[in-house]
């Protein structure tokens, strides 16, 4: 099978922080957590587009419980790579979750700016419980304390890409997480 790994990106990439195969075996340890949180219970996950597409569609599959799936995209004010903390919808939640469990599935927690108001926003819709899930978390750079049940990795305070996260839309598909190189970002 052909393989991309840190070498094949040529010089954008650092080093690789997390591999694919950390990332499954780490994803089976959560989902079974997740299982036995939610058994005999309807589960609905929200992905938040378009950084958690790799960790929701790879979660959903480890999972024993059977779920319902919506997606929610988010984007924060301001210029520059820093979240504001205000943030727009771009695209709502086609169901009502009053009533209902519901699991956010994220790609990385960084300020926690952008989770914060998101939990806030679902949380006002009246949800049965309202839990998060975030494959990465920057313990460096939190501007909020946000209590996160599911942890995949914490990781350094450094620009990561690769599954599902990018850099200016690009990355997105690496099956691995890895850190760019500075000058692939001005620095
Ligand atoms: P905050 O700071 O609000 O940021 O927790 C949340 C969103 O910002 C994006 N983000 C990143 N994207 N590499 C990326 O590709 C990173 O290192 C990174 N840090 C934050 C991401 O969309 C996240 O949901
Ligand atoms: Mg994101």
């Amino acid at each position: 099978m052909m393989r991309v790994d840190a070498k094949d990106m040529g010089a954008d990439l650092k080093q690789v922080l997390i591999t694919k195969e950390e990332i499954d075996a780490r994803l089976a340890e959560l989902a079974e957590k997740i299982d036995a949180e939610y058994e005999g219970k309807d589960l609905l996950i929200v992905g938040v587009l378009k950084g958690a597409v790799m960790v929701m569609a790879d979660l959903a599959r480890a999972l024993s419980t059977p779920v319902t799936m919506d997606w929610m995209a988010v984007s924060s004010y301001g210029a520059g790579t820093q979240s504001s903390g205000v943030v727009r919808i771009l695209k709502d939640l086609d169901t009502d979750i009053k009533g209902k469990h519901v699991l956010v599935v994220e790609d990385i927690i960084d300020s926690g700016l952008t989770l914060s108001w998101l939990i806030s926003n679902l949380g006002s819709r009246e949800p049965a419980s309202l839990k998060v899930c975030t494959l990465l978390r920057k313990p460096e750079a939190a501007k909020v304390d946000i209590d996160v049940e599911w942890v995949g990795f914490d990781i350094p305070n450094e620009f990561v890409v690769g599954y599902g996260l990018d850099y200016a839309e690009k990355y997105r598909n690496l099956p691995f997480v890895g850190t760019l190189a500075p000058h692939v970002y001005g620095g």
